[in-house]
């Protein structure tokens, strides 16, 4: 593979970032080729896109949208109400626990386990003390998907809304079940952001199996318009207070193009997490998890102990930043964020999050990483934990 580094403005030098697209020129000529077309947006690349992602995901339906925040937006609006109490995880981005907040309903902020994922156990535990519990919002970290069967088991036994963001795991399965076939949850929704496993340049889908979830999604995407084959031409209705959401043809072009090559780029994530784990046995340096063929690694996160070294975590980013690679932290709590802190958050019990946030980050992780590059930064990190 050739090399992907790009230029890093503040040290003037090449850089390894966390994340990055790949894009060839098969990807450039479909877009070109949807350039040149009638519709730029509200054209056939939408759908196409749509069935695209359905038929991966054995999903039955699947409404693509401006982004992964979008689909969280649109998703909160049609399965919660306001006032509703909903579990969720610290460790996302933030955007998981703000679109609860969007539609006026409140986060309940529940510890994570050793992979990062939100504790389910700990949610059924919430689960039997507060039947004014609604929903779950579950995030599939770093690509690693939640335990369906306690999914399955939380779905049945409690009668709650359970929506998957999946932004991080396109591609991953638990047990042949796969990101975002809602076969143990309501809703579940993508986002196709540059670092993510395919991208769209900003993008997001939501899926689904339900067909009134789906057709309220349509409509709500698009200002709450309704329009009908018995209507006049020029007529529609405003039925729902909705937004202008939609993703261009420009967009799901890229998409199209993208998803086509995603078996790849995952096969090529997990020669990469191999290859970590294998040279982090035995060192100070602790994956988050190793390679089982479950996530679709859209993060490599590890973890290292920094009080039993003589660096700590910032000197670490600095110096490896000075030697061009481009380590990252995924995430910092976000009940302890100013905003929530604000709303009366940050004092929740979360002893695994709190440590994991001292210990973890994230290690570059894309296709286009070369092994000569994986090699220069597992090195690097090495000489710089010693
Ligand atoms: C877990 C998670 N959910 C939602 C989002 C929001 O996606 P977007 O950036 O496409 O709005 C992100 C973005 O990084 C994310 O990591």
């Amino acid at each position: 593979m050739k090399s992907s580094c790009q230029w890093n403005k503040r040290y003037n030098m090449l850089f390894i970032p966390y994340g990055k697209q790949s894009i060839d020129q098969y990807d450039i000529d479909t877009v070109v080729e949807t350039l040149k077309s009638d519709y730029l947006t509200t054209g056939p690349k939408v759908k196409e896109f749509e069935n695209a992602l359905s038929d991966y995901c054995d999903v039955k339906y699947t409404v693509a949208v401006a982004n992964g925040t979008a689909a969280l937006h649109l998703a909160s609006l049609v399965i919660l109400n306001q006032g509703d109490k909903v579990l969720t995880t610290p460790n996302s981005f933030l955007a998981t626990s703000n679109a609860i907040l969007y539609v006026g309903a409140k986060p309940v902020f529940v510890d994570i386990t050793k992979d990062g994922n939100i504790d389910l156990d700990l949610c059924e535990l919430e689960l039997k003390k507060d039947n004014s519990i609604k929903a779950i919002y579950a995030v599939a970290f770093s690509g690693n998907m939640l335990n369906q069967n306690k999914l399955e088991y939380i779905k049945k036994t409690y009668n709650i809304k359970i929506l998957e963001d999946n932004a991080h795991a396109i591609g991953a399965n638990y047990n042949g079940i796969k990101a975002g076939n809602c076969i143990n949850s309501d809703i579940s929704i993508f986002s196709f952001h540059p670092v993510k496993h395919l991208t769209t340049a900003e993008g997001g889908a939501i899926t689904t199996n339900d067909k009134v979830i789906y057709e309220k999604l349509l409509i709500l995407r698009g200002h709450g318009m309704v329009k009908t084959s018995d209507m006049k031409p020029w007529e529609y209705e405003m039925r729902e207070l909705g937004f202008n959401y939609r993703i261009t043809d420009i967009q799901c072009a890229l998409g199209v193009s993208q998803l086509k090559k995603l078996p790849l780029f995952i096969e090529r994530r997990f020669e990469i997490a191999k290859k970590y784990d294998t040279s982090f046995q035995n060192t100070i340096v602790k994956p988050l998890y190793t390679f089982d063929g479950k996530s679709s690694y859209h993060l490599y996160v590890v973890q290292v102990d920094f009080t039993i070294l003589s660096i700590s975590k910032e000197e670490l980013f600095n110096k490896l930043r000075e030697k061009n690679i481009g380590i990252q932290l995924h995430y910092i709590p976000i009940n302890k964020q100013p905003y929530y802190k604000g709303l009366g958050y940050g004092s929740e019990y979360t002893p695994n999050m709190d440590r994991y946030y001292e210990e973890c980050f994230s290690l570059p992780m894309y296709p286009r990483l070369s092994d000569g590059e994986q090699d220069y930064v597992i090195k690097t990190l090495m000489d710089t934990l010693r």
